[in-house]
């Protein structure tokens, strides 16, 4: 089965107990499960608060060919280091989804503009965990 890099940014180690107002009350394993039950697609899910290797798995995604679902978490706002890694996942041919579970335009003014977003191939936002799954769903669509 075709493998999924499943790649979350700082602070997302704490879901569950983040602002669970925000971000619910799932865990990153709670996430896990519900991507490995939801596809056939061998599920590589990873989370860092590391910039650097982030932006290395990015790198491994295009040298082994792999559709990537990227929750860049506050690097989304302003990483440009992230952004020009993204451009190159993108710029192979791959597929890579943006995806928040808040609906960062509905908060702070901070979190409106994306880096990350005009190189991608797509965004979700705004659906929790769905988000997610959304975007599983569309790269089976795409890569099968
Ligand atoms: C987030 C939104 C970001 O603004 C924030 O910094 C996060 C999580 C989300 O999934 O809603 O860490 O990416």
């Amino acid at each position: 089965m075709p493998r999924v890099l499943v790649l979350n940014g700082p602070n997302l180690n704490r879901l569950g107990t983040r602002e669970p107002d925000v971000y619910g009350n799932g865990t990153l394993g709670d996430l896990e499960s519900a991507l490995t039950e939801a596809t056939d697609f061998d599920v590589d899910l990873r989370q860092t608060n590391s910039e650097a290797e982030l932006i290395g798995w990015l790198h491994e995604a295009i040298d082994s060919r792999a559709p990537v679902i990227l929750n860049p978490a506050a690097f989304t706002h302003y990483s440009y280091a992230l952004r020009d890694a993204a451009t190159l996942v993108t710029g192979a041919g791959l597929i890579l989804v943006e995806v928040h579970i808040s609906n960062p335009h509905a908060r702070e003014e901070f979190r409106h503009n994306s880096v990350i977003s005009a190189v991608a191939t797509g965004v979700i936002a705004g659906f929790g965990f769905d988000s997610y799954l959304l975007a599983l769903e569309l790269i089976r669509r795409r890569v099968q």
